[in-house]
């Protein structure tokens, strides 16, 4: 007889439940800080804010403070310091990738235009700083500003790997790293700074979140191929077209045979592509079980996020950013 279980709650919601009332404060430093005399400005700002993002990266800040205890109102400035830079680095992305859809909607890009997005990107970075001043540790203005340099980095690597059929997992790997999990990392490490947690914490929360982000770009890599755009909010085979050699398309190339490898180098590093050739990619990926490959890395890296909660305090919060990191892999599912 099937076992009829509640139906599992979201984590990021429960997440987000918990943590409301400091969410709202977050939410209203985030609005009071988009707004600017310079009317373009806000209208973008809100047009990608108000859209309905995930906000899981500032959750991951506001639940680690609280889950060690702190009782100030530094945690607000730099989770929205952290969803500014987030929201900056979509706006600067979607113009780099050249993206149809985000969050549901047309990129800032297609309706502005390119110039508008990538200057209002910069005056996100820009208040962005601003809001780790406010938090009043030099210490995590260090590890938020040196995050926002290596997401740079990270892009600018992808950049130079696109179309390398050549490129390696581990090199994939160094790129995830940089571009997405360097700001979960750092969202997670600046609460047990500011809560003057032990060193060891502060380092077991930078490992959570760093863990945690490369499972999520894993995941969001293997769904670019697998996932359903109305679920996602942005367009599925992005990646594809763009010739942005991923971890699943890295363990087809290694499985694959010549003629597989034709089809890469023809699709991808040639940039040669007719309609039928994202299904026909999806059927080599399956065929190589390549992404379930990718998500089960991705499910490794989400295990050891949850391990690194182990050094933290065992209450509510930390079992809300364990789900999290669960959740995380489950969605693809
Ligand atoms: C999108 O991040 C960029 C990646 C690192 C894949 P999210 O999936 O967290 O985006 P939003 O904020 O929920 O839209
Ligand atoms: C998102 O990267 C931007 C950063 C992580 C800086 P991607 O290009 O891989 O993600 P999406 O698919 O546009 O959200
Ligand atoms: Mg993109
Ligand atoms: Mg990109």
């Amino acid at each position: 007889m099937p076992d009829f279980e509640a139906a599992p709650v979201n984590p990021a919601v429960r997440l987000a439940s918990l943590a409301r009332t400091d969410m709202a404060g977050v939410e209203a430093l985030i609005a009071e800080r988009a707004s600017s005399a310079t009317a373009v400005i806000p209208a973008i700002a809100h047009y990608l804010l108000d859209a309905g993002g995930k906000r899981i990266r500032p959750l991951i800040t506001v639940a680690s403070a609280r889950m060690l205890g702190y009782q100030g109102r530094g945690h607000l400035s730099l989770a929205a310091a952290v969803e500014f830079i987030h929201s900056a680095t979509l706006l600067h992305d979607d113009v780099v990738d050249d993206s149809e859809l985000r969050r549901g909607k047309r990129p800032a890009n297609k309706v502005w235009g390119n110039p508008q997005s990538v200057l209002v990107g910069d005056f996100l970075f820009a208040r962005a700083f601003m809001l780790m001043v406010d938090a009043g540790s030099m210490e995590a203005l260090h590890v938020l500003s040196r995050a926002a340099a290596v997401i740079a980095e990270g892009e600018v690597r992808q950049l130079a790997a696109v179309r390398q059929v050549a490129t390696s997992r581990a090199e994939y790997m160094d790129i995830i790293a940089a571009k997405t999990a360097a700001l979960f990392a750092a969202a997670a490490q600046v609460s047990p700074i500011l809560a003057g947690a032990p060193a060891r914490v502060e380092a077991a929360m930078e490992t959570y979140g760093r863990e945690l982000g490369l499972a999520f770009q894993l995941v969001d890599d293997a769904l670019d191929y697998g996932g359903v755009a109305v679920e996602l909010g942005k367009n599925t085979g992005d990646d594809f077209r763009e010739g942005k050699i991923t971890l699943p398309v890295a363990l087809a190339l290694e499985a694959g045979g010549d003629d597989e490898r034709g089809f890469w180098v023809r699709t991808m590093a040639e940039g040669r592509q007719s309609p039928d050739d994202f299904d026909q990619a999806v059927t080599i990926l399956k065929r190589h079980g390549a992404l379930d490959a990718t998500l089960e890395a991705a499910r490794g890296h989400a295990a050891r996020a949850v391990e690194a909660l182990d050094a933290a305090p065992d209450n509510v919060w930390s079992q809300s950013l364990a789900a999290l990191a669960e959740f995380v892999v489950e969605r693809a599912y």
